[in-house]
């Protein structure tokens, strides 16, 4: 019998030992029973995901749905909270988690270690952490589970042909536990069978991906589909062939529709080789720009994947105007689990509160599905930093109710990891995630400016590193002032918004500070809605971040954190005040530098 040998996260509410199931409304059972809980499942296979927790603490739902009743039913009762009432229905069909793994056994983007799936090209996984993967995700709901990098590098293009046999017993294990797999495939896959092209109006061409995608099927019928980065930093696509991205997504979605299967077609599409002297290419509208037009011509079962932001997962970006753009197609919203800008698991950087921001902004009907870039690793605690779960455990449950409030799920996470806590020191840890986000923004990137990051590795700062490169990625700072006016009279991009956002950004003193220098370009004494100037405010930031970042490591000290999560968040933490002081004075300096304007405070610049 498989037992978790590693530290449990949030499952403190299950037994240590582990279900050997086949399907959900077995594990459910199992789950029940091995925690002493009495309750009676009635399974009604028509409610699918959707289940209902009775007075009697029956629990009635689908063949999953009954899974996720039982886990929330367990949590509750753990976390001393009231348990829901009536029925509970997702919000959206597919809860996407999507790693981005090679298949050599590194991590595009992690920061927890090596692949929890592969190694050496080959599939390398141990499979009591499969299990314990699998309740994690269905513990908070998520349902879909893409094992392999968009990037699909090396043998990764195999997954689909040779590697079917691997990816169906995966495939079993993570049934058990109301989790299907996805695959990243590659646009390009036919050229390496004697075909000539990979144009998707091309017979040969469609009947390859048809004929392969029957084959799929029959390993494992149950997969959710394909993920595809397509004309994306290097990705082939279907651009090559003078094909637009409805033609290249519809021909891979007519392979799957026979079985019921989804195209995930990520819109991150723009140009990566731009000359940073062109100030009229303007990176944020890319998306936007290629996809709104083609609004109305996918197929029913594609999915338009769009990056919360307009550019990609920086510390602070508005939302995407794609997403508010296309009404006649379906979307996903994707975020990024992985700390890739947002440091790297090391510096805290709790995201529901950044989530809330998106929805709120967006809408939740604007989208039929969520997807979040995963933050998993080999390390013992699955997330390098043991308080990075608590991003991952959120994410579940924001994409079952995106109504949920930030504090509600952070909280939910602190009761159910750290049930020693008493009720202050509950407090105080959700208090410090709950701001940690406002705190990495101060220290980092001001007001929304973006790419002010080290660009080997996207660690620390490097205010000029993004400044004259290919990537479309410039802040244009100089002696006078910095930041691009993206309004009307600028490059644009804010026409891209509906009116009622536009209004809120158009004019640069109305305009939120947090998103000021996003939008508009400031001289350095202009003054903010608060009377200081914007240089006095970087320089405010820039110190009143490292000082709170310095209360949160108290904060941090003073509680009683089991080990080995004590040791690895106090370790970490001291990378953060490091990290933390280095961006303070490297952006207090360079601005400092250009702008020649002293302190109020007299404070050290150097
Ligand atoms: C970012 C990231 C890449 C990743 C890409 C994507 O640019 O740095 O590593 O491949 O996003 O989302 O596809």
């Amino acid at each position: 019998m498989d037992t978790i040998k590693e530290a449990p996260c949030w499952l403190t509410f299950l037994p240590g030992e582990l279900p050997q199931t086949s399907a959900p409304e077995e594990t459910a059972r199992w789950e029940l029973a091995h925690a002493g809980a009495r309750c009676p499942l009635r399974v009604d296979e028509a409610m699918g995901d959707a289940f209902e927790i009775g007075e009697d603490g029956a629990i009635t739902g689908g063949r999953t749905g009954v899974l996720y009743g039982a886990y929330r039913l367990l949590m509750a009762r753990a976390a001393k909270e009231p348990l829901p009432r009536g029925v509970q229905r997702p919000r959206y069909a597919l809860r996407m988690l999507n790693c981005w793994d090679n298949a050599e056994g590194d991590i595009e983007r992690g920061y927890s270690g090596r692949s929890l799936f592969f190694e050496g090209g080959r599939f390398a996984y141990d499979p009591a952490r499969m299990r314990t993967l699998g309740r994690m995700l269905a513990s908070v709901g998520v349902n879909v589970l893409c094992v392999n990098n968009v990037n699909v590098l090396g043998p990764a293009w195999r997954l689909i042909e040779d590697g079917l046999p691997e990816l169906a017993r995966l495939a079993d294990i993570f049934r058990a536990f109301g989790v299907r797999l996805m695959v990243s495939i590659d646009f390009a896959q036919p050229l390496r069978h004697g075909i000539p092209t990979a144009d998707p109006l091309d017979e040969r061409v469609q009947r390859w991906w048809a004929e392969q995608t029957d084959k799929v099927y029959a390993a494992i019928p149950d997969l959710a589909g394909y993920l595809v980065k397509a004309d994306s930093e290097h990705r082939p696509g279907p651009f090559a062939y003078g094909r637009d991205h409805a033609d290249g997504a519809n021909m891979l979605a007519r392979a799957l529709a026979p079985h019921g299967g989804a195209l995930v077609w990520r819109c991150f599409v723009y140009n990566c080789q731009q000359d940073w002297r062109d100030r009229k290419t303007d990176r944020p509208m890319a998306a936007y720009t290629h996809y709104a037009p083609l609004d109305g011509r996918f197929d029913e079962n594609v999915i338009l994947q769009v990056k919360h932001g307009p550019f990609d997962f920086q510390v602070r970006e508005p939302v995407s105007p794609l997403l508010l753009a296309m009404k006649q197609t379906r979307m996903a919203v994707e975020f990024q689990l992985a700390q890739e800008y947002t440091g790297h698991q090391i510096d805290l950087y709790a995201m529901p509160p950044m989530w809330r921001e998106v929805f709120d902004d967006m809408g939740a009907e604007r989208v039929q599905a969520i997807a979040a870039v995963g933050n998993l690793g080999r390390d013992e605690n699955y997330t390098g930093h043991p308080f990075a779960a608590a991003n991952l455990f959120s994410y579940g449950l924001f994409a079952w109710d995106p109504d949920a409030e930030p504090r509600a799920l952070l909280s939910l996470w602190g009761r159910l990891t750290y049930p020693n806590f008493s009720e202050r020191e509950q407090r105080s840890l959700c208090d410090m995630l709950m701001e940690s986000r406002a705190i990495y923004e101060q220290y980092t990137a001001p007001l929304g400016l973006c790419w002010m990051v080290c660009r080997d590795g996207h660690y620390g700062p490097g205010p000029d590193d993004y400044e004259y490169a290919a990537w479309g990625t410039y802040h244009r700072a100089d002696r006078d002032g910095v930041g691009i006016d993206r309004t009307a009279s600028g490059t644009g991009y804010l026409m891209q918004y509906p009116d009622w956002l536009r209004e809120r950004y158009e004019d640069a003193a109305r305009c939120p500070d947090a998103l000021k220098l996003f939008f508009h370009r400031m001289r350095y004494d202009d003054v903010l809605s608060d009377g200081r100037t914007l240089i006095q405010r970087i320089y405010d930031d820039h110190f009143e971040g490292v000082e709170r970042a310095e209360a949160m490591a108290k904060t941090l000290r003073a509680l009683p954190l089991p080990s080995p999560d004590r040791e690895v968040a106090l370790e970490r933490m001291e990378r953060q005040l490091a990290n933390a002081r280095e961006w303070r004075d490297q952006v207090n300096a360079f601005f400092h530098r250009y702008s020649g304007a002293p302190d109020a405070h007299g404070r050290p610049l150097y």
